[in-house]
C-alpha cells in the first residue's frame, strides 16, 4: 500500500489553508486517511527551526543559512512524518515544500533554483509531491491580507513578485506534476477545481 502526496504552494496570503482544510474534510469524507502538516515544521525540531527562520530577531540572516535551516527543518520532517505516512498509505497534505524553497530561496534570494533543489533533494532523499497545488493570486492583493508578518512576509513587494513569478515557471517546468489554479474566485469554486485534479489522480 503506498500513499499519496499533495504540496500546496504559493505567495503569502493566497487562502492556502482554507484549501487544505477543504480537500482534508472532503478525502476524509471519502474515507481517506489525511495528515495534515506545514513547512518549514512538522516534527519538533523542525517546528523549532520555524521559529528560528521566521523569527524578526533575525533580520538580514545570510541567506545560505536560511536556505539550509529550511533544508534541516525539511530533512527531520519527511523521514520522521511524511515517508511514514506515505509507507502507511496515508494521503498527506503538507502547506509549502520544495517549490518554496526554490522560489523564495532560489529565485527571490537568488541563490540559484538548481542549487536550492539539490540541497533540498539532498536533504530528503529525493521525495517529490505527487501534485503541487499552487494558488495564484496578484501580491499587490494577497499582501494586504497579512497581519502580524514574520520575517518573510515583511520582505519589500518586489520580493514578493519575485516569488509569484518564480510560483509559474517552476510549475510550468512540469506541468504534469501540478494544478496552477487561479486564486481570486470563490473559495468554493477553487475547492471543486482542486478535488476534481486529486479525484482523477487518485482513481
Ligand atoms: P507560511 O507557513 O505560509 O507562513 P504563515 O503561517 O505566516 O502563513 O510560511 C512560512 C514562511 O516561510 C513563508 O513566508 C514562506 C517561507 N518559506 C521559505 O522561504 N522557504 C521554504 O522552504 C519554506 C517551506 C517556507
Amino acid at each position: 500500500m503506498t500513499g499519496y502526496f499533495i504540496a500546496f504552494e504559493g505567495g503569502e496570503g493566497v487562502g492556502k489553508s482554507t484549501q487544505e482544510a477543504l480537500l482534508a474534510d472532503f478525502l476524509t469524507e471519502i474515507g481517506k486517511t489525511v495528515i495534515r502538516t506545514r513547512e518549514p515544521g512538522g516534527t519538533p525540531a523542525a517546528e523549532q527551526i520555524r521559529d528560528t527562520v521566521l523569527s524578526r530577531e533575525h533580520e538580514g540572516m545570510n541567506p545560505q543559512s536560511e536556505a539550509l535551516l529550511f533544508a534541516a527543518a525539511r530533512g527531520d520532517h519527511v523521514a520522521r512524518v511524511i515517508r511514514p505516512a506515505i509507507a502507511r498509505g496515508d494521503v498527506v497534505i503538507c502547506d509549502r515544500f520544495i517549490d518554496s524553497s526554490i522560489a523564495y530561496q532560489g529565485y527571490a534570494r537568488a541563490l540559484g533554483p538548481d542549487r536550492v533543489r539539490d540541497l533540498s533533494m539532498w536533504a530528503t532523499g529525493g521525495l517529490l509531491p505527487n501534485l503541487t497545488i499552487v494558488l495564484t493570486l496578484d501580491p499587490e492583493v494577497s499582501m494586504k491580507r497579512v497581519i502580524n508578518p514574520d520575517r518573510m512576509e515583511a520582505e519589500p513587494m518586489q520580493y514578493h513578485r519575485d516569488v509569484a513569478d518564480a510560483f509559474i515557471e517552476i510549475a510550468a517546468l512540469d506541468p504534469g506534476r501540478y494544478l496552477v489554479v487561479d486564486a481570486t474566485g470563490s473559495k468554493e469554486e477553487i475547492a471543486e477545481v482542486i478535488r476534481q485534479r486529486v479525484m482523477q489522480e487518485l482513481n
